[in-house]
């Protein structure tokens, strides 16, 4: 069945777990996800970008994840615009029947550009008037997402927002997010602290330090009862490079966010944990191998049955390690 966000992260704060926020583009990655929180008896939460919806086309994204509801009965599903580019956009995911959106003013409409902060609070504050009224959740986003290591602003849906920035730039402000959430209403909070969006986010195997923990920590301290999200949490699977590289693809040396490193957030009150990466690791991984090694298989769906299963794979893994498993 349905449920709201914040209803969901309320449960996954109150027993201390995070919830993995899987993007979803067609039947396969829902088929895999909808399989794995089965298996492991997770809620869950199926986001849709804008991109997403532009791929699948919108009424065949929202009867696919209608079909997911008619075919697990007992899991709890959000269904999530990542990162709404405008309050038009997240009206539109509202009308839809999107359970949650993510208005994100950290960037302007073209979500590049980085906001201002009083664009944020106005866009965020509107689109959270709309959302409530019709029992919608609303996560909002604050900060400028961007690795540590490099001082490179990260990419956002696909596009470099570019330029270097310093450590305190990279970060978002404890106070100022104390302030927009009371400016807002917002239900939950995406906060930099370090990721970056796609496969590039380190290139050195990461140690302990990647992340600003401790800065999760000061932001939770002052709004517990906000729930606060991290974006760009793909774990780039080393497993799944050798894969793609042994059958054709060409990837180089990329590092993600470890496990470990995400636990050690959930701990400090992250409880949206954003991936998208991770699933299109392994099913590209698993269609080149499929394809390779039956090079006379012409039906597509034995390459595509192997990607549900290595996104099913991931999937799991990700529900056991944040502790969704059982909850739902
Ligand atoms: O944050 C971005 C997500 O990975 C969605 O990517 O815009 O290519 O669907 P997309
Ligand atoms: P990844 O690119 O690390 O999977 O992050 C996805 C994301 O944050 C979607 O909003
Ligand atoms: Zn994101």
């Amino acid at each position: 069945a349905f449920i709201a966000l914040r209803q969901l992260l309320d449960h996954a704060a109150e027993h201390g777990y995070g919830v993995p926020a899987f993007n979803v583009n067609n039947m396969e990655q829902i088929h895999a996800i909808m399989q794995a929180a089965e298996a492991t008896a997770s809620p869950v939460i199926l986001q849709a970008s804008a991109g997403a919806r532009k791929y699948a086309g919108e009424p065949y994204l929202r009867h696919l994840v209608l079909a997911a509801l008619e075919a697990h009965p007992d899991i709890p599903v959000v269904l999530h615009q990542d990162h709404g580019a405008s309050p038009s956009v997240c009206q539109q995911a509202i009308r839809s029947g999107f359970t949650s959106v993510m208005m994100d003013g950290s960037l302007m409409p073209d979500q590049k550009t980085p906001a201002s902060y009083d664009y944020n609070v106005e866009v965020s504050r509107r689109v959270v008037d709309a959302a409530h009224a019709v029992g919608v959740s609303v996560e909002g986003e604050l900060g400028c997402l961007g690795s540590l290591e490099t001082g490179e602003a990260g990419e956002e849906d696909g596009v470099g927002a570019g330029g270097k920035l310093s450590r305190e730039e990279l970060l978002t402000d404890p106070e100022q997010a104390r302030a927009f959430v009371e400016a807002t209403g917002v239900d939950a909070l995406a906060i930099a602290i370090g990721t970056s969006h796609g496969a590039y986010k380190f290139s050195r195997q990461p140690t302990g330090d990647i992340l600003a923990i401790e800065r999760i920590a000061e932001i939770h301290e002052r709004l517990p009862n906000t729930h606060l999200v991290m974006h760009g949490s793909s774990s780039v699977p080393q497993e799944w490079l050798e894969v793609i590289r042994e059958y054709g693809g060409e990837i180089p040396t990329t590092y993600g966010v470890p496990v470990e490193e995400i636990q050690r957030g959930i701990a400090h009150g992250v409880r949206k944990v954003n991936i998208d990466t991770d699933i299109r690791l392994a099913m590209t991984g698993a269609m080149r191998k499929a394809f390779a090694q039956a090079r006379s298989e012409f039906d597509p769906r034995q390459a595509l049955k192997a990607a549900t299963a290595a996104a099913k794979g991931v999937c799991v893994e990700r529900f056991e390690a944040f502790g969704c498993a059982g909850q739902a």
